[in-house]
């Protein structure tokens, strides 16, 4: 029986087309800026976000990483998400490693972060403030039910940042489903930020990888500070290989899995004991909440019969649609859902 893992879409594997870019990747050491396919790699993703410049790293935890002590000085201050998962999932890094300072601000449900609650979160001049140096936004949003930010948020957010000469910084891991979601090209949507980190191993599946991306200055700096991370990797083009790949072949097909999320959706809402919010399905990312108990026997039950989920807290659970998810599986996740709940 095959098994239907939704806990998340990094849990993708490389296509076949993938393997064999990796086979027959052409090599270099890129520390020294010598692996062919890792410049190619970096000269896309600049030209698909429209930036200058971008750098592979392993993770986009590092990129985040790498972007932040990039864009300020130890001792600053960052405002972003109370939901965001450099605040929540990257091991508080940016103030372990960064020095940085965080500031967090409640994030609606839509992904956004109110604009005077920005207004007012910026420090002004004092000795005893720390100074405010870069706004983050995560674009789609991973805990606010995958949902893409809008052209106009990130604009009017880029007008706050321009007038406190402010650095915006967009966790775009997935900015891909963003734009495939609002049918707006990368580029447009991150044209007002300084800096997008995406990732490769997510929604486009290919193994490992993620792309900072900016101007040349700020990728000159960041190329330093990923080396002193540890970040620098020998001959990565293994790994640019199956990124160029992923680049060239799995953007449109997201929109199976944001076909395959609604379907998943739709099917729990006629499902009794769960129920989940249409509204709030705008990707890949499925959020549904149990009417009764903590939901965990749910979870242990349906892995045994070969369906994968996590449960983020008690009674609330999410399933991620991806590369490899079909909707025969989805008719089977929810034949098996109701057979547990009936
Ligand atoms: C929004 C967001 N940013 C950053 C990351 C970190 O990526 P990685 O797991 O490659 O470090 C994730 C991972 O799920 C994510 O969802």
């Amino acid at each position: 029986m095959k098994k239907i893992d939704l806990r998340s879409d990094t849990v993708t594997l490389p296509s076949q087309a993938m393997k064999t870019a990796i086979s027959h990747a052409i090599l270099g050491d890129d520390v020294f800026g010598e692996d062919p396919t890792v410049n190619e790699l970096q000269n896309l993703a600049a030209e698909i976000t429209g930036k200058e410049a971008a750098l592979l790293v392993p993770s986009g935890t590092m990129a985040n990483l790498v972007s932040v002590m990039s864009h300020c000085d130890r001792g600053t201050e960052i405002i972003l998400g109370d939901q965001s998962h450099t605040f929540l999932y990257e091991g508080g890094g940016i103030s372990a490693y960064g020095g940085v300072h965080s500031r967090q601000l409640k994030n609606q449900r839509d992904g956004t972060i109110e604009l005077h609650d920005l207004r007012n979160a910026i420090r002004s001049k004092d000795d005893h403030f720390p100074e405010t140096a870069l706004i983050c936004l995560e674009n789609t949003h991973n805990r606010c039910f995958g949902a893409p930010l809008s052209l106009n948020y990130i604009k009017s957010v880029a007008e706050i940042a321009e007038e406190h000469e402010l650095k915006i910084h967009i966790d775009g891991a997935r900015i891909f489903n963003a734009s495939v979601s609002l049918n707006i090209p990368v580029k447009e949507l991150v044209n007002n930020a300084d800096s997008v980190s995406f990732c490769l191993s997510k929604g486009l599946s290919a193994p490992v990888g993620s792309l900072l991306c900016g101007n040349h200055k700020f990728i000159g700096k960041a190329r330093r500070i990923r080396k002193s991370l540890g970040g620098g990797m020998r001959q990565a083009g293994i790994i640019a290989a199956a990124g160029l790949e992923a680049l060239g072949t799995m953007i449109e097909r997201l929109k199976d899995d944001h076909n395959h999320a609604v379907m998943l959706a739709e099917g729990i809402q006629n499902i009794s004991g769960i129920y989940t919010n249409l509204n709030d399905i705008h990707t890949n990312i499925v959020y549904f909440e149990k009417k009764t108990g903590n939901g965990q026997a749910l979870v242990e039950r349906m892995a045994n019969s070969g369906v994968l989920f996590f449960r983020i807290s008690p009674g609330r659970f999410r399933m991620v649609t991806h590369y490899g998810i079909t909707s025969e599986d989805i008719d089977r996740v929810l034949k098996l859902l109701e057979d547990e709940l009936s």
